[in-house]
């Protein structure tokens, strides 16, 4: 019943006209709300915008206004309400949960000053009072030399996800075989230039269309596979006659089915994310996960939130590796508050390359 009522309205609006009704302005809190649990990918009903006034701080707390916000797949589960994050699950006029970068505007707290930027749990909303407490895990951003939208991506939890899926978790060696899918995403272009940084032999990478993979070539990748148009199977076989050593899962479902079916000895498996699973009705069930013994091979999987507390070595690393040219950032930065819906809609049409971030304001004059 909800998926037809979804697929009618899918016919009448898309996600331009639906942006063009909104305009977020200065001296009012513009907020994106979660209207209704989305079924498939989010659609436009699945939000409603509402105009506030800016909210005024108490003792023990600052005032910020938002400059960038990031965009992550885990959001589509916090509108449904069914995250594993840990935090309360969100429920249908909530303010949609998400991190970003914001500059203080008024502060009534000891530790936090006036004009510093900082990036956290803002939630989707142009402006957010906050104790600053350390379950939003604010940080000041210390990399003034570089831009400050690298705050809510490469240099924020996504670029933490790559460094300790891939470091921590993930044991690379050198002269690995290394296999990424979802490689032209947000996590998956950092892990594929980490892979350089190892001295992986070959770096493979999955991607959904020509332009991807061509994009991937210039990033690093010697191989690519177009999952959409090749049959990723026989291409793993051709592309690795030898096994995989390392491969590094940011979709789940028939890729990593049939990179199980391609290891070679002693090869390491993270699962980061399941993107192609989310959006299913009936939940993918791995039935090959054995093909590890054979090879005494290693799947394991991470949370980014467990490695909080490498966040200082983890930013001072990215940033000396952006600054050396080893990491290239790659962001795909929408325009606009008001895009925010439409943004995340692109994820799950693979329409982003890099990080999706949207600005909120222009960067500050340094
Ligand atoms: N474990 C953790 O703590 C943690 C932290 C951060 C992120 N994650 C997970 O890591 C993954 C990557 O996150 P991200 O933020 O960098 O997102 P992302 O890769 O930028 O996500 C969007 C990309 O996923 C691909 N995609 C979408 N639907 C797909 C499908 N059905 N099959 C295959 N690919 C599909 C699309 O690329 P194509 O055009 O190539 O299809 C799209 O551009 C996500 O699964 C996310 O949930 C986990």
């Amino acid at each position: 019943m909800r998926r037809s009522i979804v697929k009618k309205i899918k016919k009448t609006l898309n996600w331009e006209s639906f942006t063009k009704n909104y305009q977020a302005k200065d001296g009012v809190n513009c907020r994106w709300r979660i209207a209704q649990r989305p079924v498939g990918n989010v659609q436009p009903e699945d939000f409603a915008w509402t105009e506030e006034p800016i909210p005024t701080p108490k003792d023990g707390e600052v005032l910020l206004e938002t400059m960038y916000l990031g965009l992550a797949p885990v959001m589509r589960m916090y509108m449904m309400g069914t995250d594993r994050t840990g935090d309360k699950h969100q429920q249908i006029g909530d303010v949609i949960r998400g991190r970003g970068v914001a500059k203080i505007i008024e502060s009534k707290h000891p530790d936090w000053k006036v004009g510093d930027i900082v990036q956290g749990s803002i939630g989707w909303q142009t402006y957010c009072v906050s104790s600053m407490t350390s379950q939003e895990k604010f940080f000041k951003v210390t990399t003034h030399d570089l831009p400050y939208s690298l705050a809510s991506g490469v240099l924020g939890m996504n670029g933490l996800s790559a460094y300790a899926g891939f470091f921590i978790c993930g044991e690379p060696r050198k002269d690995d075989v290394t296999v990424i899918s979802g490689a032209a995403g947000g996590v998956g272009s950092l892990i594929v230039q980490m892979a350089r940084i190892t001295e992986s032999k070959r770096v493979i990478g999955i991607a959904g269309g020509a332009e991807k993979c061509e994009f991937l070539k210039v990033l690093g990748c010697d191989e690519t596979i177009d999952y959409k148009s090749e049959s990723v199977p026989e291409r793993l076989k051709e592309l690795c006659p030898n096994g995989i050593d390392f491969y590094f899962d940011n979709v789940g479902g028939e890729i990593l089915t049939a990179c199980l079916e391609n290891l070679a000895m002693n090869a390491r498996i993270v699962l980061c994310g399941s993107i192609s699973e989310y959006t299913r009705e009936t939940p993918f069930g791995l039935t090959n996960y054995t093909r590890l013994r054979a090879v005494e091979g290693k799947m394991g999987g991470f949370f980014v939130y467990n490695h909080v507390h490498r966040w200082e070595e983890f930013t001072n690393k990215m940033a000396d590796w952006i600054r050396a040219g080893k990491i290239t950032p790659v962001q795909d930065i929408v325009q606009g508050f008001e895009s925010m819906p439409a943004a995340l809609s692109r994820l799950f049409e693979g329409k982003n390359v890099g990080v999706q971030c949207c600005q909120v304001r222009p960067e500050p004059v340094r």
